[in-house]
Parts: C-alpha cells; sequence; structure tokens
C-alpha cells in the first residue's frame, strides 16, 4: 500500500478515495426493537451474586437435561444412529418428511379426531410450531388471548408480529382454571384466537377434560379456534391426558408439541403442529402453514427422520418412569415447604414445575418476587425463577427435574431464608440491641 499522489491511497492497484468515518448508529428495524423476552428482560435486571460459602442450586432452568439425572431412553438414541445410516443430506418437504408425518398422525390419532400425515406441520421445535400458528392466525388487527401466568415465549412472538395479545387469568385458587367468564368478556370481533397451555408450564397444572370441555365451548361460541400449546401432552401425574383436538367437535385446533419434553431432547428442536378440523373451517390457513414452513425449510432432517422409529420404539415403561420421577420430585418439595408459613407450595399435577406463593405480609424486608430471588440468591445460593416473568406477582416457579438431593438442600435453605426475613423474628431489633 502507498499513498496517491491525490487525496487517497493506492490498494493494490486500485486507488481509494479517503472518506469522512461515518460514526452514526445503525437503526434496527421495529421488528428487532419489539422483540423482547420478559425472561431476559427480568433475569437480566437481577443482582446474581450467590454466597461464595454457599454452591449454586439452580432450580430455574426448564431443560430437562441440565443435571444427567433425566436423559432420553437408549431407544431415542438408536434411532437417530439408525437414521444417521440412511438419512437423505438433502433439503425435504418443507412441512416435514412424508415418513415424519404419517408417524405423528398415526399416533396422535383417535377414534373422535382421526388424523392423516396431511393435518401435520413438521417445524424447529415447539417454540417455531407456537410461532408459525401465530403468524398464521394473528395480525396487527387480530388479537390473541393468552394465559396469565403464562409461557413467556407467546408474548415475544406476539411483540414481533405485532399481534395485539389480551391476557386471561389463571386462578390458583382453583387448579389454575381459567376464569371462562372474563375469557368470554375479553373476546372481541377483532379475535383471532385463544390460546391454551396445557399441561401447564409454569403453573404445573392440567385441565379436567370437563374444564377443557367448557373451554371449547366458550370457543366454539365465538367461532373462533384454539392454539393448544400441548408440548407437555401425556405428562400428567395422575388420570387422564385428553388432547384439546380429541375433545372438540366443532372447534378447530391447532395442537403445538414436540420431541422436548416429554422425549427429553429440547436441543434436537423437532416440533410439530397438529391441525384438527372437522368442519374444514381451516383449509386457507393450512396453505398458511406450509407458506409459513416454507420461509426455512424448518426442522432438520436427522433427527425429524428419526422420529417414526422414536415414537414405534420407545416403551411404555420409560414414560412412566419419568412421570412417577417428577411426581415423586413434586412430592418432595411439597412436603419440605408446606409447613413454612412464609410460602405456599402449590401442588402440580402435570409438567415439570411447580409454583410458590410468597406471602410479602409474612417477611420483615421482602417486597416482591424478585427482591425474593435475589436475596435468596445472596444468602442461600438459591436459584428459582421469579413468576413475575409469567405475568404473577410474589411467586416463584421452581424446576422439578433436578437430583432429589439437591431438590432437598433447596428446600432446607428457602425456608431457612424464609425464617430468617419472618415477620415473627424480630431480628432487627435484636442486632440493635446487641451494639
Ligand atoms: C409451554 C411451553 N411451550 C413451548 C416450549 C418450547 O418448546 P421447544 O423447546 O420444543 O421449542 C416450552 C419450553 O419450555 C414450554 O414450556
Amino acid at each position: 500500500m502507498r499513498k496517491s499522489a491525490s487525496n487517497g491511497i493506492v490498494q493494490n492497484g486500485h486507488k481509494l478515495m479517503r472518506q469522512p468515518v461515518c460514526t452514526s448508529k445503525i437503526e434496527q428495524s421495529p421488528c428487532a426493537e419489539n422483540t423482547l423476552n420478559p425472561i431476559r428482560r427480568l433475569v437480566d435486571q437481577l443482582v446474581i451474586n450467590p454466597n461464595p460459602d454457599k454452591n449454586l442450586l439452580r432450580l430455574s432452568i426448564g431443560d430437562p437435561s441440565v443435571f444427567g439425572n433425566f436423559n432420553p431412553p437408549p431407544q431415542v438414541l438408536k434411532a437417530v444412529s439408525d437414521n444417521l445410516a440412511t438419512t437423505c443430506y438433502g433439503y425435504v418437504p418443507a412441512h416435514g418428511l412424508v415418513s415424519t408425518r404419517e408417524a405423528i398422525a398415526k399416533y396422535y390419532n383417535t377414534r373422535s379426531s382421526p388424523l392423516t400425515s396431511s393435518d401435520i406441520y413438521v417445524t424447529s421445535g415447539c417454540s417455531d410450531a407456537l410461532r408459525i400458528v401465530m403468524d398464521c392466525l394473528g395480525s396487527e388487527k387480530r388479537n390473541i388471548l393468552l394465559p396469565r401466568p403464562g409461557f413467556s415465549l407467546y408474548e415475544t412472538v406476539a411483540g414481533n408480529r405485532g399481534i395485539p395479545i389480551k391476557f386471561y387469568d389463571l386462578d390458583p385458587e382453583n387448579d389454575w382454571e381459567i376464569n371462562l367468564n372474563q375469557l368470554d368478556s375479553l373476546i372481541d370481533e377483532n379475535t383471532a384466537a385463544i390460546l391454551v397451555t396445557n399441561p401447564s408450564n409454569p403453573c404445573g397444572s392440567a385441565f379436567s377434560v370437563q374444564h377443557q370441555l367448557d373451554i371449547l365451548a366458550v370457543a366454539e361460541k365465538h367461532g373462533l379456534p384454539i392454539i393448544a400449546d400441548e408440548i407437555y401432552k401425556d405428562m400428567v401425574f395422575e388420570g387422564e391426558s385428553k388432547s384439546f383436538g380429541e375433545l372438540s367437535e366443532n372447534v378447530p385446533v391447532l395442537s403445538c408439541g414436540g420431541l422436548a419434553k416429554r422425549w427429553l431432547v429440547p436441543g434436537w428442536r423437532v416440533g410439530w403442529i397438529i391441525v384438527h378440523d372437522r368442519h374444514n373451517r381451516l383449509s386457507e390457513v393450512r396453505g398458511g402453514l406450509t407458506r409459513l414452513c416454507q420461509v426455512i425449510i424448518g426442522s432438520n432432517v436427522l433427527i425429524q427422520g428419526a422420529v417414526p422409529q422414536i415414537l414405534e420404539t420407545v416403551p411404555q415403561s420409560f414414560y412412566d418412569d419419568t412421570l412417577k420421577r417428577l411426581k415423586n420430585a413434586s412430592e418432595i418439595v411439597y412436603s419440605e415447604l408446606k409447613d413454612c408459613p412464609q410460602i405456599r407450595p402449590f401442588k402440580p399435577k402435570g409438567a415439570m414445575y411447580m409454583m410458590v406463593q410468597i406471602k410479602i405480609e409474612e417477611f420483615e424486608d421482602i417486597t416482591d418476587d424478585m427482591v425474593f430471588v435475589e436475596k435468596l440468591i445472596t444468602e442461600q445460593s438459591v436459584f428459582p425463577l421469579p413468576a413475575n416473568i409469567f405475568g404473577i406477582p410474589n411467586y416463584v416457579r421452581l424446576v422439578l427435574t433436578v437430583p432429589e438431593d439437591i431438590l432437598r438442600e433447596a428446600c432446607q435453605r428457602i425456608v431457612e431464608f424464609c425464617q430468617h426475613h419472618s415477620v415473627r423474628v424480630p431480628r432487627k431489633k435484636a442486632k440493635l440491641t446487641a451494639s
């Protein structure tokens, strides 16, 4: 490189003119600006300073693979390694391999809601399924009803798309059932769909069949479809687990699911949309789902190609064992926390979470769930998620896929923490007198 005679430099024989350096900021798009993950927004605000004398016990991450105690069964691993030998390396239909769609249809087929491969759309995880369905039904003018407390991804997707949302409440005093009158009253002529989560993250609840039928009745009254987030389908500790699709006679249901939770492989990113539509009301929507799948040719072929073998070969004993262990974990936590006067654990019926209410009036210096979690981390190195993240104040969500000894230790530390901060202990006065 050498300086040229004029105002510039010569590089590889080309003359480059010197420009003043531009330092103005490049703007982000409204789409990027409005993409907010409420978990990140709140967790980033949290002051996380664990007590250096105690190991950090994380009860915050909804990923069953974190501790190595909930692993996929050997049949799942074998299905992928067998598929590796036979897989194609190319692009496959954007909404999934025919063999994969056939297998999912067969697996979830019921007499009341017969399914074929054309009712299935394979996606990149359940998150992608939810994104596609919300994108297909909602718009800037068409609102979607969401549960509160609810999984925060729904808000993220809606914010990114400019879809207006309205929240209906789940009632902790009533098994986290939906307040149906409120749900009914929130629906207007611009409502596109009701989204339900069953079993629930974060509540750990599972609706009774009667309640599911009552929800369907509200949707039917208004001619609305249901988006059913059923990623925890069949993860119910006792009794039956019915999908909204199999219970619905007249309401179109778009059920979103995937391999992440029941098969314990959240990182493998295979999900699906199952369309239940007995009166063919979703013919246009189906076209939209196909086109939206074509945007990224979603799910990776190696894993989706293994789905038929996974669904066929994993024995019932694996599912039963997972549920037994989750139920056992929930009983341990419940019995450890139930007698602590400052908090109130809610027994879960399914999924892999437990909600615990913080009785603010029982604490001397805890003003909300964020402060509770911050102090709990600082003093006891225990990290649950403040349920503010899910839209409900003064609860925390505990994850149950944690090894038993860690769960017990965490619960004991929580109880000690509550005792220490209780209004019943004149802590500060005692300190003042001493000094
Ligand atoms: C209720 C709910 N829906 C959807 C998802 C996302 O599932 P996936 O990992 O398959 O995208 C989760 C993950 O935690 C969830 O809890």
